[in-house]
């Protein structure tokens, strides 16, 4: 009897293994016939209601004055970093020593790895929207929350916040050389579980927008937007796009290959976008809303005319 249960539960648990194992964009699964799970039939997490990616409505977001700017360290550090083909994405593994506070997080995050996400198609590539529209890639850097020593494990597994993922959208425009290393790296892991150095030192600074520009955002609470899809994602998607030259944001579609055998570009490997549902959207100070020009003025020419009185 023992010996029947056990098979039994071997006979039930391994279609499930092999199919969990086996999620795949969309393009993926057409490409194989429909024998990889696509985002519609993703398991665990994924299709409970607070999911990402989500469209953002810009007027709507709340302001919330607890968004204040990041605190970045390690983001200035330059190393040649580790990049890997994961058969999904080309993810860079950031080591130990980077962290981000402040932001209106809850706590310090300590930065694990970045990753991109793309297109052919350069009004499809990113994961988020922006008022109903797409760009052409968006870049996700995955951060994992400080364990304090007052925090027990109960308060870890419900946890919203467990990850704080900083989006930043790309958009098609002039060369990028702080980005070019890593373009050089696509080369040398077509295939997937491929690994490779960067051949020049770059930091994380590099890859982003000016620092000023990083403290206009929105924010909202979801999830990974891979399987499991876990609900415990603090998600920062920054207004300012990164610029790529075109050709730049291309080699990703044509270096990478989803499969051993080289016959699926990696592209497209993109969630679709999740009901926001009730869940609100919050930005800080700004975002969405650069104050015009005249606005500042007025005033300040106001006051300088009264003290000339
Ligand atoms: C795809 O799968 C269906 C159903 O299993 C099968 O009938 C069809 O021949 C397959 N097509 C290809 C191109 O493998
Ligand atoms: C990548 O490596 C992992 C672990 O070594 C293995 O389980 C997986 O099947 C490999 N994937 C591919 C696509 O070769
Ligand atoms: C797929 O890769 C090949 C080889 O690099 C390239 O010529 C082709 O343009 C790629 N397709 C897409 C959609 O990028
Ligand atoms: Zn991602």
């Amino acid at each position: 009897m023992r010996l029947l249960l056990a098979l039994l539960a071997l006979a039930a648990a391994q279609p499930l293994a092999r199919a969990e194992s086996h999620w795949c964009y969309k393009i993926q699964a057409k490409a194989s016939n429909y024998t990889c799970l696509e985002p519609d039939s993703w398991g665990e997490h994924c299709q409970k209601d607070r999911q990402s990616p989500i469209n953002i409505v810009t007027y709507k977001a709340q302001l919330d004055h607890n968004l204040g700017p990041f605190i970045f360290s390690g983001y200035d550090k330059k190393h040649k970093w580790s990049v890997q083909n994961n058969g999904h994405s080309v993810m860079v593994l950031l080591g130990e020593e980077i962290t981000i506070a402040g932001g209106g997080l809850a706590a310090r995050y300590r930065a694990k790895q970045l990753h991109l996400h793309w297109s052919h198609m350069l009004d499809r590539g990113s994961e988020h929207s922006l008022d109903g529209d797409h760009f052409a890639m968006e870049m996700h850097i995955v951060h994992e929350k400080e364990k304090g020593a007052s925090r027990n494990q109960k308060e870890n597994q419900d946890s919203q916040d467990e990850i704080a993922v900083l989006a930043f959208l790309v958009e098609a425009g002039s060369k990028n050389h702080g980005f070019q290393p890593l373009v050089d790296a696509l080369a040398d892991i077509r295939k997937p579980n491929m690994t490779t150095t960067l051949k020049e030192s770059i930091s994380l600074l590099d890859l982003l927008p000016k620092e000023e520009k990083l403290k206009h955002y929105f924010r909202y609470l979801g999830s990974l937007t891979t399987p499991g899809c876990d609900e415990n994602v603090v998600w920062t998607v920054f207004e300012q796009p990164i610029q790529l030259q075109q050709d730049q944001i291309l080699a990703f579609s044509q270096k990478l290959y989803f499969d051993d055998d080289q016959k699926v570009n990696m592209t497209d490997n993109v969630r679709p976008l999740q009901r926001r549902g009730q869940r609100p959207v919050f930005k800080s100070q700004a975002a969405g809303l650069l104050l015009p020009l005249p606005a500042l003025l007025v005033p300040t020419l106001t006051l300088m005319a009264g003290l000339l009185h």
